[in-house]
């Protein structure tokens, strides 16, 4: 007989978040146990209760879920919580702090419905936040190319040779952009076909004359749902909206593929002990559900 569903969330915040709380039990999850202000400190005792309870037929039934505001915390709590498993001995997990990967996942997933990422040509404004660092290391991988977009062209470099070392051959695709000026940003939007607005809540990245003249374009993603628009002109509820030659996605146009993701990772936590998904293994859940 098979061991009832247990999903233990950990989460780098004093309150955990009652958005995955509730996320886990629609995705099947049968017992709940929600840990607050976790930290790679404290994380190991955690862990060993989840290790050490079930025998190896049954740890698959058992699965961890980082979240928190805080990707860059919940990033070191996931390396923590793989370096305390040994051998056979762990359970599956998923990070999801802040939304980051699933967001992520969804956006690349939308634009793929329309683009091919092997071959895209792909903006990233923001992309040195953790939502559009992982769209950019997503489009990488698949072999597009990016550019990534930043206020400060050091913290644009810096995101750049972080992202560089996490994919192989992508440093010759992958170019850092500072946007200190309308024509600059007009000018890297020259040749994409794809933007993804991955800017801070509430602000504008793209005006509607420079994307109006960014005559490649063919999809349009705007991740911010608080007004005014990341890209201005994209409506928050736009799915696949049509403009011209052009698609556009606002933030809840793509937040509906964003839960059904969220949802299928969970579950696919439970079908092996030894999964591990960040955004990679989160975008591969999608390409699935797209199947
Ligand atoms: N639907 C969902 O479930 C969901 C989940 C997660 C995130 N989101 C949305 O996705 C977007 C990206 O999230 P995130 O957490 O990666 O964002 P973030 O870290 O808050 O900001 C991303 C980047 O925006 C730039 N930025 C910050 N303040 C700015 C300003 N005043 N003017 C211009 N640029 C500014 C910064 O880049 P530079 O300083 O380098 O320029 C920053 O690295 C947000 O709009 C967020 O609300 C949605």
């Amino acid at each position: 007989m098979s061991a009832p569903k247990i999903l233990i969330q950990f989460d780098t915040d004093k309150s955990c978040s009652t958005f995955d709380a509730v996320v886990a039990v629609d995705s099947g999850v049968q017992h709940l146990l929600q840990y607050s202000n976790v930290n790679s400190e404290n994380v190991v005792g955690l862990v060993h209760g989840a290790m050490f309870t079930r025998g190896p037929d049954q740890l698959k039934n058992t699965a961890i879920f980082v979240g928190g505001s805080n990707v860059a915390d919940g990033e070191k709590l996931v390396a923590k919580i793989r370096e305390t498993f040994f051998g056979p001995v762990r359970v599956s997990v998923m990070l999801d702090s802040n939304g980051a990967n699933t967001t992520a996942a969804a956006a690349v997933l939308s634009a793929a419905k329309h683009v091919d990422l092997a071959t895209c040509r792909a903006v990233v404004l923001g992309g040195t936040g953790p939502v559009g660092q992982r769209v950019a290391r997503l489009i990488l991988r698949q072999g597009g190319y990016v550019n990534l977009v930043s206020r400060n062209l050091e913290r644009a470099t810096a995101t750049c040779w972080a992202i560089n070392s996490q994919v192989e051959g992508g440093s010759e695709r992958l170019q850092a952009i500072v946007s200190d000026s309308p024509s600059r940003l007009a000018a890297c939007m020259q040749d994409a076909n794809v933007v993804f607005a991955c800017g801070a809540a509430g602000v504008t990245l793209l005006d509607e004359e420079t994307l109006a003249a960014s005559e490649q374009l063919l999809v349009a993603i705007d991740l911010n749902a608080v007004p005014p628009a990341g890209i201005a002109g994209i409506g928050v509820m736009d799915k696949a909206v049509q403009r011209g030659s052009r698609l556009d996605y606002g933030a809840i146009g793509v937040g509906g593929l964003k839960m059904k993701i969220h949802r299928a990772a969970i579950a696919a936590m439970f079908e092996k002990n030894d999964r591990v998904f960040d955004a990679e293994e989160i975008l591969a859940v999608g390409l699935e559900l797209l199947k």
